[in-house]
């Protein structure tokens, strides 16, 4: 298994682009299961997960074509209706396409995804939605079997803010009979970029971005290019790798407007932060970082998926800070290997006490998830001596390149492979 070493202690400087972003990507490429013809896909990054979902699409019998960073994907031969065990268990997201298979096909079985590393994360809510619009739904040997002869329109009203369960909603209300509306809906960018690409299709909805969704049924949907928006947490977590490291940044091809809950965050601890002509942020670190208190919530509030990075930068702060995680039960795992390289870090139940300050020193750590694996290479880049991250198969299920990228920043860094 590969490894990440980081020798600490180097500021990071030049300019950094940022790739598109994979959570957008993966409903987006699902979505193509929803008409007959080819797709194309431009600013795809090049990521393990990407790789998982095209598997997945190609099992279920689309054409896939892959070149550089454009997808294209033709579902024209759709015929598999199942999404088995081995493929959703290596990536939760998987889920997504059950709403399009009984949109499409009338029928799907899809592996019951199971608890992962952060959490129980349970998709009850995507079952109890596709219920509401006509599915009948069984759970059996651990997969979701679900038929359904026409799916109808109903109003529905999410217990919990869900990203992929609004999207899997949306995917399959597009070709129902009458109208949706997805209540308390999520109102993340992604979910943004999902309705974007299913109304260029010929789709009909609107108030993505608000938490209520009207989709109103269509006949058929064609298909259609676009172009994936930037990853809005690989942005965030070269913003945060530059404060911490009193460094200066340019990143490029971001959208300032989809990160504003970390800018304000950013600037509270005294990091310069500011929007330069086009898609771009400058950050500038100061020498003394100020302790900050976060609370993770549902977009626009801050993002679960910057929380263990955002603590890096709170174990270099001058002060108490306390970092409340109210979206993952379980995702303070990256606390005990932050621990091991000398974080001074109390958790209590949801809420974490970080003492900055203390003095961060090189060791063997290893990557849990994948935001858990970026905060300990971030934790790295200002660690005294090396650190040797092990397990990196998470980082590259999310972040393109991030060795090369923090290489071109100046960071001591390089991937030993085994
Ligand atoms: C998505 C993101 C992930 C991010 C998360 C929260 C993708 C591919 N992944 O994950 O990176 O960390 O949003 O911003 O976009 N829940 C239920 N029942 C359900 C569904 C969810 O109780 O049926 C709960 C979850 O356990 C969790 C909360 O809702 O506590 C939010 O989860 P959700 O938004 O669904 O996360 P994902 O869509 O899996």
């Amino acid at each position: 298994m590969d490894r990440i070493c980081i020798e600490g202690g180097y500021p990071l400087k030049g300019e950094v682009s940022i790739s598109g972003a994979k959570n957008a990507a993966l409903p987006i490429l699902v979505s193509s299961l929803l008409t007959e013809g080819w797709n194309t896909y431009c600013n795809v990054p090049r990521l393990r997960d990407i790789s998982t979902i095209i598997k997945l699409l190609i099992h279920l019998g689309a054409k896939v074509e892959r070149e550089g960073d454009i997808v294209k994907v033709d579902a024209s031969g759709l015929k598999n209706y199942d999404a088995p065990y081995d493929l959703v268990r290596t990536m939760r997201a998987s889920i997504l396409v059950l709403g399009p298979l009984i949109s499409r096909l009338r029928k799907a079985r899809v592996s019951l995804p199971g608890g992962c590393a952060i959490g129980a994360r349970p998709v009850n809510l995507h079952i109890k939605g596709l219920q509401q619009l006509g599915a009948d739904i069984v759970i059996n040997h651990g997969y979701i079997e679900a038929e359904a002869h026409r799916l109808k329109g109903n109003e529905i009203y999410f217990d919990v803010v869900t990203v992929t369960g609004t999207e899997n909603l949306m995917m399959a209300a597009v070709l129902a009979d009458g109208v949706t509306i997805l209540r308390n809906a999520a109102r993340e960018p992604e979910v943004v970029a999902l309705a974007n690409v299913l109304n260029r299709m010929g789709a009909s909805i609107r108030g993505a971005g608000t938490s209520v969704i009207r989709i109103k049924g269509v006949k058929s949907l064609r298909p259609t290019t676009f172009t994936i928006v930037p990853d809005r947490i690989e942005a965030g977590t070269f913003m945060v790798a530059a404060g911490l490291t009193s460094g200066d940044v340019k990143i490029r091809n971001c959208e300032p407007d989809h990160l504003e809950a970390l800018i304000y965050k950013l600037r509270q601890a005294r990091i310069i932060v500011e929007k330069t002509n086009g898609n771009g942020l400058h950050v500038v670190g100061p020498e003394e970082i100020m302790s900050v208190d976060v609370e993770t919530l549902p977009y626009p509030g801050f993002p679960t998926d910057m929380q263990a990075q955002f603590m890096v930068l709170m174990c270099r702060a001058s002060g108490l800070s306390v970092i409340t995680e109210t979206i993952f039960e379980n995702r303070f795992i990256h606390v005990s290997e932050l621990q091991r390289m000398g974080a001074d870090i109390i958790v209590s139940g949801n809420t974490a006490v970080i003492r900055g300050g203390s003095r961060l020193s090189g060791a063997p750590v290893m990557a849990t998830d994948l935001r858990a694996s970026a905060s300990l290479i971030l934790a790295g880049l200002v660690a005294e001596g090396v650190t040797e991250v092990s397990r990196v198969y998470h980082i590259d299920r999310g972040y393109e390149n991030i060795e090369e990228k923090l290489s071109n920043l100046g960071a001591r860094i390089c991937r030993i492979r085994e």
